[in-house]
This record gives structure tokens, C-alpha cells and sequence, in this order.
């Protein structure tokens, strides 16, 4: 009798919309083109892994998931330390426990769904010898070597919503609003969010800002009669001065902060320098729940069945991709070398800038 394939699911580190739908897309793909198949379903990322916790998983268990956001395996958040691995509370390595539930488990191959924290740790799992297939998940669009990934594109239909929704009362108000979205450390989502609701200030990781051009923004809309303004600004936004700050007089400077965040920083030094009423709308994890999107129901359809090929060809540690439409895959190595921010000549950017959008530099 044909050996059965056996392949482990694992989705990790931030949910977002669309791992059900590549969850669902693996395990269609998998059981209508391999006879002989064994889907193990690992809980809570790779704490299931380590912890030997999965279920079984039948057919049915892939069906009506589609529109459903987060994620029915469960996740979790590990500790990586960088390059090196991954551990416990008291710094053990938890790398092989998971290496011995791989084993005992006669695993062919895992499948992994994450971002950028994650393809970092499958690689070192991919080092330690298991087969890695990961998928690119994460709203904040910042895995190196695809030109997107799923649970962007609705995150960036939230973002949007918000703005929308907020500038009736800016306008009724006249008042600033900044609208704090997701983004550590790339800018994807405030500038996509920000250009499709029209922003007038977009502030990003990537583009250190000085609140005073973005006061003399606010106050020549002011003198044209534009009475309210919106700044879409990254959780990850930077001032020109703080960028100059090593890590640790930043992590300083944030924990003396007298705001939970900076765009309370900025809304204050805004309303001082401009004497007009400012507002902070923070829609947090708003961002990453509910259905995805149809266009993200797509591409996680399409990488969960480019997951499967990969399974089925045995071609492993590469992270499915998107590039000019194209599904493909990567190597792991490479995916995982970087993070993709947003190059400041982006061509986003520069319509941002043609028409008037400021980016406080
Ligand atoms: O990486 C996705 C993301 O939503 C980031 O945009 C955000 O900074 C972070 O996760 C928040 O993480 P948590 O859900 O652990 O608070």
C-alpha cells in the first residue's frame, strides 16, 4: 500500500483575515489531489507543535470557513530570538520538542501561515531539519519577496471605513483627526487606507515626520477654507527627532511618555501649534477581524492550493508568493533575510505627493 503523505498545519503570530480561506484552499487542494493524505491540525501555531496538541482533520472540516476571520487552528505568539531560536520563559530552546512531535508524527512537511516573525522561525525549524511550506499572511503587507499577502487587502477596506466614517464629524466639527492604524514597522496599510479615504497627512515608519510641516499643512487648508484635517498616521510613525534615538533611549523615551501612543502625541503638539480642536481615533484590532475580503478569499485560495503543489512535487522550505499576478514560491531563505518596507519612492507614494498628500517631511 502507497505510504500515506502526512502534512501539519500551523497558523502563527498575528491573525488576520483569510487563514481559514488558506487553510481551507491547503486542505481542499490536498485531499482532491492525494490518495493517500493525513492532515494533522496543530493548535494555537507552533505551541501545538511543541506541545504535541492537534486534531485530526477531515474534509469537512474545510468546508464553511471561507468568509469566517480569524483562525480555527488558534495562534500564537513565540519567543524568537533572532537568527538564532526560538524558547521558553527561561530561555530553553523549544526547537526540539517540535522537532520530536515532527518525528514521531512521521511528518513529510509543515505548513505554516504567518508573517514576517514567523517565516523567520519556520526557517530555523527548516534548519533544524523539517520540511517547511509557509504561506505570507499579515495586514501589514511586510514579507520580503511578495508583492502582497492575504488579510492586507481587507485590513486596508477597514482602514478605509474608518476614515470615511470619521471625516463627517472633522467636517461638522472642524477639527483634526488623526486615525492611528496597524503598522510597527511598514507603512503599507496607513498609506493605501489613507490615500483611498483621502487623507490629507499620511505619516509612515519609513518617512521621519516634523509636526511643524504638518501644522503649516493644517493651516493652509485653514486659509483655503478646507476647515478640518485627517492624518492617517502608522502606529510605527516616527518624529525626525526620535528617529535619531538609539533603541534603548527610545524604548526610554516611550515608556515616560505622558500618551498611550503616538498619535496622541502628535494631536496634542497639533492642537497647540494650531489652536483648533484635535481628536485621536484608534480602530486597533478592528483591522485584523471579521470576513476577508472576496480579493483576499482569492489569494489565499490560490496560495493554499500552490501550498498543496508544493507538497505534492516535494518541493519544500519555500514560501509561496505573489509576483505580477503570478503565484510562485521563494525560497525560505530568502523570504525570511528581510522585511519589506515601503521604499520611500514608491510609486504610491509619489501620487500621494502629486496631489498634495503631506508626509510631514
Ligand atoms: O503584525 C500584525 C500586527 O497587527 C501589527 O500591525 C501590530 O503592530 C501587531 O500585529 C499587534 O500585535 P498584537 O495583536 O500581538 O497586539
Amino acid at each position: 500500500m502507497k505510504r500515506k503523505t502526512r502534512v501539519a498545519l500551523i497558523t502563527s503570530g498575528g491573525d488576520c483575515q483569510g487563514l481559514n480561506a488558506a487553510i481551507r484552499g491547503v486542505g481542499k487542494a490536498l485531499f482532491e489531489q492525494v490518495d493517500n493524505i493525513e492532515i494533522f491540525g496543530m493548535y494555537d501555531g507552533y505551541r501545538g507543535l511543541i506541545e504535541r496538541d492537534y486534531k485530526f482533520m477531515e474534509p469537512k472540516d474545510f468546508s464553511g470557513i471561507i468568509t469566517s476571520g480569524g483562525t480555527i487552528l488558534g495562534t500564537s505568539r513565540q519567543h524568537y530570538i533572532p537568527g538564532k531560536d526560538i524558547v521558553d520563559e527561561n530561555g530553553q530552546s523549544l526547537i526540539p520538542d517540535m522537532l520530536d512531535t515532527y518525528n514521531r508524527l512521521g511528518l513529510d512537511c509543515l505548513i505554516v501561515m504567518g508573517g514576517n516573525g514567523t517565516q523567520k522561525s519556520a526557517k530555523l525549524l527548516a534548519d533544524a531539519g523539517m520540511n517547511v511550506i509557509t504561506l505570507p499572511k499579515t495586514i501589514d503587507n511586510d514579507i520580503w519577496g511578495t508583492d502582497t499577502t492575504f488579510g492586507f487587502q481587507s485590513a486596508v477596506d477597514i482602514a478605509t471605513n474608518v476614515i470615511d466614517y470619521i471625516h463627517s464629524t472633522a467636517s461638522s466639527h472642524s477639527r483634526i483627526f488623526v486615525v492611528e492604524l496597524m503598522g510597527r514597522d511598514a507603512g503599507w496599510l496607513t498609506l493605501s487606507a489613507g490615500i483611498a479615504s483621502g487623507a490629507d497627512v499620511v505619516l509612515i515608519p519609513e518617512i521621519p515626520y516634523d509636526v511643524d510641516k504638518v501644522a503649516e499643512l493644517i493651516e493652509a487648508r485653514k486659509k483655503t477654507g478646507r476647515t478640518f484635517s485627517i492624518v492617517a498616521c502608522a502606529e510605527g510613525a516616527v518624529s525626525v527627532h526620535d528617529a535619531k534615538l538609539d533603541e534603548e533611549a527610545s524604548r526610554r523615551k516611550k515608556e515616560n511618555s505622558l500618551y498611550p501612543t503616538v498619535s496622541y502625541a502628535i494631536a496634542a503638539e497639533l492642537e497647540a501649534l494650531t489652536g483648533q480642536e484635535a481628536r485621536v481615533a484608534v480602530p486597533g484590532h478592528y483591522q485584523r477581524g471579521g470576513p476577508p475580503c472576496p480579493y483576499d478569499r482569492v489569494l489565499a485560495t490560490r496560495f493554499g492550493a500552490a501550498a498543496a503543489q508544493l507538497v505534492i512535487q516535494k518541493q519544500y522550505n519555500r514560501m509561496v508568493a505573489i509576483q505580477a499576478e503570478e503565484i510562485v514560491s521563494i525560497p525560505l531563505d530568502e523570504a525570511a533575510s528581510r522585511t519589506k518596507f515601503l521604499p520611500i519612492d514608491h510609486p504610491l507614494i509619489r501620487v500621494a505627493r502629486e496631489i498634495g498628500i503631506c508626509f510631514g517631511d
